[in-house]
Protein backbone atom coordinates (compact mmCIF):
# COMPACT_ATOMS: atom_id res chain seq x y z
CA UNK A 1 0.00 0.00 0.00
CA UNK A 2 1.89 2.81 -1.01
CA UNK A 3 2.54 5.58 -4.00
CA UNK A 4 4.67 4.38 -6.26
CA UNK A 5 6.71 5.84 -9.28
CA UNK A 6 5.64 4.33 -12.56
CA UNK A 7 8.38 2.23 -13.63
CA UNK A 8 7.31 -0.75 -12.80
CA UNK A 9 3.38 -0.32 -14.07
CA UNK A 10 5.39 0.57 -17.60
CA UNK A 11 7.53 -2.16 -17.66
CA UNK A 12 4.65 -4.64 -16.86
CA UNK A 13 2.13 -2.76 -19.48
CA UNK A 14 4.82 -2.72 -22.25
CA UNK A 15 5.19 -6.73 -21.61
CA UNK A 16 1.60 -7.21 -20.86
CA UNK A 17 0.72 -5.43 -24.28
CA UNK A 18 -2.15 -2.99 -22.07
CA UNK A 19 -2.09 0.52 -20.56
CA UNK A 20 -2.40 2.24 -17.88
CA UNK A 21 -4.94 4.72 -17.29
CA UNK A 22 -4.11 8.01 -16.10
CA UNK A 23 -7.38 9.99 -15.17
CA UNK A 24 -7.23 13.97 -13.69
CA UNK A 25 -8.52 14.34 -9.92
CA UNK A 26 -9.53 17.49 -8.99
CA UNK A 27 -12.07 16.88 -5.95
CA UNK A 28 -12.71 14.38 -3.53
CA UNK A 29 -15.31 12.77 -5.29
CA UNK A 30 -13.18 12.45 -8.49
CA UNK A 31 -10.50 10.96 -6.75
CA UNK A 32 -12.82 8.13 -4.89
CA UNK A 33 -14.46 7.26 -8.30
CA UNK A 34 -11.07 6.32 -9.73
CA UNK A 35 -9.65 4.78 -7.04
CA UNK A 36 -12.68 3.08 -6.80
CA UNK A 37 -13.58 1.58 -10.20
CA UNK A 38 -8.98 0.69 -10.06
CA UNK A 39 -9.80 -1.35 -6.96
CA UNK A 40 -13.41 -3.00 -8.65
CA UNK A 41 -10.89 -4.09 -11.64
CA UNK A 42 -7.73 -5.14 -9.65
CA UNK A 43 -5.87 -2.28 -12.04
CA UNK A 44 -3.26 0.01 -11.36
CA UNK A 45 -3.81 3.57 -11.93
CA UNK A 46 -2.30 7.01 -12.14
CA UNK A 47 -3.58 9.81 -10.62
CA UNK A 48 -2.82 12.96 -12.44
CA UNK A 49 -3.17 16.95 -11.32
CA UNK A 50 -2.90 19.61 -13.48
CA UNK A 51 -1.82 23.32 -12.65
CA UNK A 52 -5.45 24.08 -13.01
CA UNK A 53 -6.08 21.45 -10.10
CA UNK A 54 -3.14 22.53 -8.16
CA UNK A 55 -4.83 25.88 -8.22
CA UNK A 56 -8.86 24.60 -7.55
CA UNK A 57 -7.98 22.19 -5.05
CA UNK A 58 -4.62 23.40 -3.47
CA UNK A 59 -1.49 20.43 -3.19
CA UNK A 60 -2.19 19.49 0.67
CA UNK A 61 -5.15 18.97 -0.34
CA UNK A 62 -5.11 16.54 -3.35
CA UNK A 63 -1.94 15.23 -1.36
CA UNK A 64 -3.78 14.43 1.83
CA UNK A 65 -7.13 12.70 -0.42
CA UNK A 66 -4.95 10.77 -2.23
CA UNK A 67 -2.82 9.37 0.61
CA UNK A 68 -6.67 8.65 2.10
CA UNK A 69 -7.50 6.93 -0.77
CA UNK A 70 -4.70 4.35 -0.25
CA UNK A 71 -5.17 3.76 2.72
CA UNK A 72 -8.82 2.97 2.19
CA UNK A 73 -8.47 0.80 -0.42
CA UNK A 74 -4.99 -1.06 -0.82
CA UNK A 75 -4.56 0.31 -4.20
CA UNK A 76 -0.89 1.30 -4.87
CA UNK A 77 -1.29 4.68 -6.75
CA UNK A 78 1.72 7.09 -8.66
CA UNK A 79 0.56 10.43 -8.26
CA UNK A 80 1.64 12.42 -11.56
CA UNK A 81 1.84 16.61 -12.42
CA UNK A 82 -0.05 16.62 -15.61
CA UNK A 83 1.62 19.43 -18.72
CA UNK A 84 4.01 21.30 -15.86
CA UNK A 85 4.78 24.19 -17.42
CA UNK A 86 7.93 25.27 -15.95
CA UNK A 87 10.50 23.94 -13.11
CA UNK A 88 8.76 25.75 -9.57
CA UNK A 89 5.35 23.63 -10.71
CA UNK A 90 7.60 20.51 -11.21
CA UNK A 91 9.11 21.46 -7.86
CA UNK A 92 5.86 22.24 -5.54
CA UNK A 93 4.88 18.76 -7.04
CA UNK A 94 7.93 16.77 -6.25
CA UNK A 95 8.16 18.96 -2.70
CA UNK A 96 4.39 17.78 -2.40
CA UNK A 97 5.26 14.42 -2.84
CA UNK A 98 3.97 13.67 -5.64
CA UNK A 99 6.03 10.50 -7.34
CA UNK A 100 6.05 11.24 -11.28
CA UNK A 101 6.04 14.76 -12.85
CA UNK A 102 5.23 16.04 -16.59
CA UNK A 103 6.94 18.65 -17.78
CA UNK A 104 5.11 20.12 -21.17
CA UNK A 105 8.37 22.05 -22.90
CA UNK A 106 6.52 20.78 -26.46
CA UNK A 107 5.68 24.47 -27.36
CA UNK A 108 9.60 25.63 -26.85
CA UNK A 109 11.61 25.44 -29.73
CA UNK A 110 13.02 22.00 -30.00
CA UNK A 111 16.74 22.76 -28.17
CA UNK A 112 14.90 24.85 -25.35
CA UNK A 113 12.62 21.59 -25.15
CA UNK A 114 15.77 19.53 -24.60
CA UNK A 115 17.37 22.00 -22.25
CA UNK A 116 14.61 22.73 -20.09
CA UNK A 117 13.64 18.98 -19.99
CA UNK A 118 17.06 17.85 -19.03
CA UNK A 119 17.13 20.19 -16.24
CA UNK A 120 13.62 18.80 -14.64
CA UNK A 121 15.30 15.30 -15.60
CA UNK A 122 17.84 15.59 -13.56
CA UNK A 123 16.35 17.29 -10.44
CA UNK A 124 13.57 14.80 -10.28
CA UNK A 125 15.95 11.38 -10.49
CA UNK A 126 18.14 12.91 -7.76
CA UNK A 127 14.75 12.66 -5.83
CA UNK A 128 13.22 9.42 -7.10
CA UNK A 129 11.16 10.97 -8.84
CA UNK A 130 10.33 9.57 -12.96
CA UNK A 131 9.63 12.45 -15.63
CA UNK A 132 7.32 12.43 -18.86
CA UNK A 133 7.83 14.75 -21.35
CA UNK A 134 6.47 16.00 -24.56
CA UNK A 135 7.24 16.03 -28.48
CA UNK A 136 4.89 17.73 -31.43
CA UNK A 137 2.20 19.29 -30.82
CA UNK A 138 -1.95 18.56 -29.88
CA UNK A 139 -3.99 20.77 -31.44
CA UNK A 140 -6.64 22.26 -28.97
CA UNK A 141 -5.66 23.35 -25.32
CA UNK A 142 -2.94 22.40 -22.72
CA UNK A 143 -3.58 24.31 -19.95
CA UNK A 144 -1.79 27.90 -21.25
CA UNK A 145 -0.68 26.46 -24.58
CA UNK A 146 -3.21 26.86 -27.77
CA UNK A 147 -2.71 25.09 -30.58
CA UNK A 148 -4.73 25.13 -34.05
CA UNK A 149 -2.85 22.82 -35.52
CA UNK A 150 -1.37 19.28 -35.24
CA UNK A 151 2.55 18.95 -35.17
CA UNK A 152 2.96 15.28 -35.44
CA UNK A 153 6.23 13.92 -34.04
CA UNK A 154 8.94 13.10 -35.92
CA UNK A 155 10.63 9.75 -34.91
CA UNK A 156 14.10 10.26 -35.81
CA UNK A 157 13.85 13.49 -33.27
CA UNK A 158 12.04 11.44 -30.76
CA UNK A 159 15.28 8.91 -30.25
CA UNK A 160 17.34 12.06 -30.10
CA UNK A 161 15.34 13.81 -27.82
CA UNK A 162 15.11 10.39 -25.67
CA UNK A 163 18.61 10.17 -25.51
CA UNK A 164 19.95 13.42 -24.60
CA UNK A 165 17.18 13.80 -21.67
CA UNK A 166 16.90 10.77 -20.15
CA UNK A 167 13.02 11.27 -19.54
CA UNK A 168 11.00 8.06 -18.59
CA UNK A 169 8.18 8.60 -20.89
CA UNK A 170 7.13 10.48 -23.81
CA UNK A 171 4.28 11.86 -25.37
CA UNK A 172 3.88 12.09 -28.79
CA UNK A 173 1.03 13.85 -30.99
CA UNK A 174 -0.91 11.15 -33.66
CA UNK A 175 -3.65 13.22 -33.89
CA UNK A 176 -5.15 13.14 -30.48
CA UNK A 177 -6.44 16.15 -28.71
CA UNK A 178 -7.26 16.96 -25.77
CA UNK A 179 -11.07 18.24 -25.16
CA UNK A 180 -14.30 16.94 -26.42
CA UNK A 181 -14.13 18.22 -29.29
CA UNK A 182 -11.45 16.24 -31.22
CA UNK A 183 -11.74 15.37 -35.08
CA UNK A 184 -14.33 17.77 -37.38
CA UNK A 185 -14.82 14.75 -40.18
CA UNK A 186 -13.53 11.07 -39.75
CA UNK A 187 -10.98 10.25 -36.45
CA UNK A 188 -7.62 9.56 -37.81
CA UNK A 189 -4.39 8.60 -35.81
CA UNK A 190 -1.13 8.28 -37.34
CA UNK A 191 -0.23 4.92 -36.20
CA UNK A 192 2.31 4.62 -38.84
CA UNK A 193 4.63 7.17 -36.40
CA UNK A 194 3.78 5.04 -33.23
CA UNK A 195 5.28 2.05 -35.03
CA UNK A 196 8.26 4.41 -36.36
CA UNK A 197 8.87 5.18 -32.52
CA UNK A 198 8.21 1.91 -31.18
CA UNK A 199 10.96 0.51 -33.84
CA UNK A 200 13.23 3.29 -32.80
CA UNK A 201 12.72 3.12 -29.12
CA UNK A 202 12.36 -0.77 -28.25
CA UNK A 203 10.95 -1.01 -24.41
CA UNK A 204 10.26 2.47 -24.14
CA UNK A 205 6.90 3.53 -22.82
CA UNK A 206 4.83 6.12 -25.14
CA UNK A 207 2.19 8.34 -23.55
CA UNK A 208 -1.15 8.99 -25.29
CA UNK A 209 -2.74 12.39 -24.49
CA UNK A 210 -5.94 13.42 -25.24
CA UNK A 211 -7.63 10.01 -25.37
CA UNK A 212 -10.78 10.50 -24.06
CA UNK A 213 -13.13 8.50 -26.17
CA UNK A 214 -16.37 10.77 -25.48
CA UNK A 215 -19.27 8.96 -24.56
CA UNK A 216 -22.06 9.67 -26.89
CA UNK A 217 -24.66 8.48 -24.16
CA UNK A 218 -22.45 10.73 -21.36
CA UNK A 219 -23.21 13.47 -23.43
CA UNK A 220 -26.84 12.93 -24.73
CA UNK A 221 -27.94 12.79 -20.83
CA UNK A 222 -25.72 16.17 -20.27
CA UNK A 223 -28.06 17.45 -23.29
CA UNK A 224 -30.92 15.88 -22.06
CA UNK A 225 -31.18 17.70 -18.43
CA UNK A 226 -30.26 20.63 -19.61
CA UNK A 227 -26.85 20.84 -21.07
CA UNK A 228 -26.12 21.89 -24.35
CA UNK A 229 -22.73 20.15 -25.82
CA UNK A 230 -23.22 20.40 -29.46
CA UNK A 231 -20.45 18.38 -32.18
CA UNK A 232 -18.83 16.71 -29.44
CA UNK A 233 -16.41 13.76 -30.93
CA UNK A 234 -13.41 11.42 -28.75
CA UNK A 235 -11.11 8.63 -29.86
CA UNK A 236 -12.88 5.85 -31.27
CA UNK A 237 -12.53 3.18 -28.48
CA UNK A 238 -10.92 0.44 -30.90
CA UNK A 239 -8.01 2.95 -32.01
CA UNK A 240 -7.16 3.33 -28.60
CA UNK A 241 -7.29 -0.42 -27.62
CA UNK A 242 -4.65 -0.61 -30.47
CA UNK A 243 -2.43 1.98 -29.23
CA UNK A 244 -2.32 0.17 -25.77
CA UNK A 245 -1.56 -3.38 -27.21
CA UNK A 246 1.36 -1.39 -28.67
CA UNK A 247 4.06 0.46 -26.97
CA UNK A 248 1.80 3.44 -25.52
CA UNK A 249 1.93 2.48 -21.86
CA UNK A 250 -0.10 5.58 -20.44
CA UNK A 251 -3.69 6.97 -21.61
CA UNK A 252 -4.85 10.43 -20.47
CA UNK A 253 -8.24 10.93 -19.86
CA UNK A 254 -10.21 13.80 -18.76
CA UNK A 255 -12.98 14.97 -20.59
CA UNK A 256 -14.74 11.36 -19.99
CA UNK A 257 -14.31 11.95 -16.47
CA UNK A 258 -16.24 15.54 -16.54
CA UNK A 259 -18.87 14.54 -19.02
CA UNK A 260 -19.65 11.53 -16.75
CA UNK A 261 -20.01 13.49 -13.84
CA UNK A 262 -21.56 16.50 -15.10
CA UNK A 263 -24.27 14.07 -16.40
CA UNK A 264 -24.35 12.13 -13.15
CA UNK A 265 -25.40 15.26 -11.19
CA UNK A 266 -27.24 16.76 -14.34
CA UNK A 267 -29.66 13.74 -13.94
CA UNK A 268 -30.23 13.86 -10.10
CA UNK A 269 -31.64 18.04 -10.54
CA UNK A 270 -33.37 16.87 -13.88
CA UNK A 271 -34.96 13.85 -12.22
CA UNK A 272 -35.47 15.52 -8.14
CA UNK A 273 -35.27 19.04 -9.29
CA UNK A 274 -36.53 19.17 -5.04
CA UNK A 275 -32.99 17.73 -4.25
CA UNK A 276 -30.79 19.97 -2.34
CA UNK A 277 -28.24 17.45 -0.27
CA UNK A 278 -25.10 18.03 -2.03
CA UNK A 279 -24.29 14.15 -1.28
CA UNK A 280 -26.78 13.15 -3.71
CA UNK A 281 -25.76 14.66 -6.70
CA UNK A 282 -22.12 14.51 -6.15
CA UNK A 283 -22.65 10.90 -4.95
CA UNK A 284 -24.48 10.43 -8.24
CA UNK A 285 -21.42 11.86 -9.88
CA UNK A 286 -19.33 9.75 -8.13
CA UNK A 287 -21.01 6.26 -9.25
CA UNK A 288 -20.36 7.49 -12.95
CA UNK A 289 -17.02 8.44 -12.60
CA UNK A 290 -16.23 4.66 -11.42
CA UNK A 291 -18.43 3.05 -13.65
CA UNK A 292 -16.50 5.12 -16.53
CA UNK A 293 -12.75 3.88 -14.94
CA UNK A 294 -14.05 0.33 -14.77
CA UNK A 295 -15.37 0.50 -18.51
CA UNK A 296 -12.13 2.40 -19.21
CA UNK A 297 -9.97 -0.37 -17.78
CA UNK A 298 -12.09 -3.21 -19.45
CA UNK A 299 -12.76 -2.18 -22.68
CA UNK A 300 -9.50 0.55 -23.63
CA UNK A 301 -6.67 -0.09 -21.34
CA UNK A 302 -6.90 -4.07 -20.78
CA UNK A 303 -5.24 -3.50 -17.81
CA UNK A 304 -8.24 -5.86 -15.66
CA UNK A 305 -6.98 -8.22 -13.03
CA UNK A 306 -3.42 -7.20 -13.54
CA UNK A 307 -2.52 -5.94 -10.38
O1 LIG B 1 -4.74 18.29 -20.49
C1 LIG B 1 -5.51 18.94 -19.80
C2 LIG B 1 -6.32 18.29 -18.75
O2 LIG B 1 -7.57 17.93 -19.26
C3 LIG B 1 -6.42 19.16 -17.54
O3 LIG B 1 -7.29 20.20 -17.78
O4 LIG B 1 -5.96 22.20 -17.13
O5 LIG B 1 -8.45 22.31 -17.20
O6 LIG B 1 -7.30 21.00 -15.39
P1 LIG B 1 -7.24 21.51 -16.81
P1 LIG C 1 -8.83 14.44 -22.83
O1 LIG C 1 -9.24 15.87 -22.93
O2 LIG C 1 -8.99 13.75 -24.14
O3 LIG C 1 -9.53 13.73 -21.74
O4 LIG C 1 -7.25 14.40 -22.50
C1 LIG C 1 -6.80 14.62 -21.19
C2 LIG C 1 -5.33 14.78 -21.11
O5 LIG C 1 -4.58 14.54 -22.03
C3 LIG C 1 -4.77 15.26 -19.84
O6 LIG C 1 -3.41 15.47 -19.91
ZN1 LIG D 1 -2.75 16.20 -21.79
Amino acid sequence: MALVTTKEMFKKAYEGHYAIGAFNINNMEIIQGVVNGAKAKKSPVILQVSSGALKYAGPKYLKAMVDAAIADTGVDLALHLDHGPDFETVKLAIETGFTSVMFDGSHYEYEENVAKTKEVVEYAHARGVVVEAELGVLAGVEDDVKSDVHVYTDPAQAVDFVTRTGVDSLAIAIGTSHGAFKFAGEAKLRFDILEEIQEKLPNYPIVLHGASAVDPVAVATCNKYGGDIAGAKGIPTDMLRKASSMAVCKINMDTDLRLAFTAGIRKVFGDTPKEFDPRKYCGAGRVAIQATVEDKIANVLGSENTL
